[in-house]
């Protein structure tokens, strides 16, 4: 039978991003233009600037997506684009990108939650086996989401206050590293210690919930007190000390989870799944285990649109559609 073809428009933060997938999970194209060095200045993502850099960068990489595909919008069968959540002015940016194609080349548009897509770049490596879990660790969030068939997100556990990657990205701040300071801190700790005893935010018995706040609060106090001291504390060690709570906190409520609920994969996704602490330590605990490990190869962790492809293929096959009508959703629910 034929190949199935579908579009994917990413635009909710600081990537502006094209990509096709053909069947679901053959990856034939993934352009990804980052605005990093734009925001690096202003130590975090600009919200005026990335929509203006999307509007910049949208027809370009649509075009060159196409181009190195050797495809045009008539061969897709359908548009799929992120409507939630992320920056509402960099959402629109792609949401109306994917309505104009969509409505000019009358072609089924369906619009994708990011997350979704953040736990279905790991299908364009593996297919999927439910029961499955998925650790999502980003900028914008952390959760633990149960899946029990396609499509379907059960969160069981989620962060109460920041997420990994923010709480990687304002200690790095702290620190004085450029942004975004996750992948900074991640090669720091590499080099470093584990000298001080930064608090675990372990929260109720059998909880699956998450709390950052206080562990970067506690880096920030304990660099205030050395620096009214004048003593010195090695960066790298502060990285490493703070790393080993993150990482310790998410492997054991990981493996935890994959325990209780009997699941045949775990998945990780988001920008923190590239974190090297990380995944070393979710090796170790899942070595011996029942349970399959899945880490997407460090491209498909951060911001793509491959992922979109591929979360939205599924919704297509499975009968989703969006109307004209479909507006970014900078709050959009799992
Ligand atoms: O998924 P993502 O690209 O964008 C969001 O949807 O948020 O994740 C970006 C986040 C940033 O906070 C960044 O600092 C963090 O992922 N990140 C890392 C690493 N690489 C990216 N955090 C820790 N270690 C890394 N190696
Ligand atoms: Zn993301």
């Amino acid at each position: 039978s034929k190949d199935q073809y579908i579009l994917a428009i990413e635009t909710s933060c600081d990537e502006t991003a094209v990509a096709i997938v053909r069947n679901e999970t053959e990856l034939v194209t993934n352009i990804v233009a980052s605005q990093i060095e734009s925001h690096k200045r202003f130590g975090g993502v600009v919200p005026e600037i990335a929509s203006r850099h999307h509007i910049e960068q949208m027809t370009i990489t649509l075009e060159e997506a196409l181009q190195e595909s050797g495809l045009t919008i008539d061969d897709m069968d359908a548009i799929t684009v992120t409507e939630g959540p992320g920056l509402v002015g960099a959402l629109l940016v792609g949401v109306n990108a994917a309505k104009s194609i969509a409505f000019a080349k009358q072609k089924p548009l369906v619009g994708v939650h990011h997350i979704a897509g953040h736990i279905y770049a790991n299908r364009l490596e593996k297919e999927f086996e439910f029961p499955l879990l998925a650790l999502v660790v980003s900028g914008g969030h952390t959760e633990l989401v149960l899946m029990r068939e396609h499509g379907s997100f059960e969160i069981i556990g989620e962060t109460r206050d920041d997420a990994a990657g923010e709480a990687y990205d304002k200690v790095a701040r702290t620190l004085k590293l450029p942004y975004p300071g996750g992948p900074q801190i991640d090669q720091l700790a590499q080099d470093g210690e584990e000298t001080i005893d930064f608090p675990r935010a372990w929260l109720e018995d059998g909880s699956y919930d998450f709390s950052f706040s206080g562990l970067k609060s506690a880096v920030i106090n304990r660099l205030h007190k050395a620096k009214q001291k004048d003593e010195f504390l090695k960066p790298e060690d502060i990285a490493a000390s703070f790393q080993a709570s993150v990482v310790e906190v998410l492997s054991t409520k990981a493996f935890r989870a994959a325990e209780e609920y009997g699941v045949k994969q775990m998945i990780v996704a988001g920008g923190v799944a590239a974190n090297k602490g990380l995944r070393a330590a979710l090796h170790e605990k899942f070595k011996s285990s029942e349970t399959e490990l899945l880490i997407p190869p460090l491209h498909l962790c951060t911001d793509n649109a491959a992922m979109i492809a591929a979360a939205g293929a599924v919704a297509y096959n499975q009968g989703h559609r969006s109307g004209w009508e479909l507006n970014a959703n900078p709050g959009l629910d799992l």
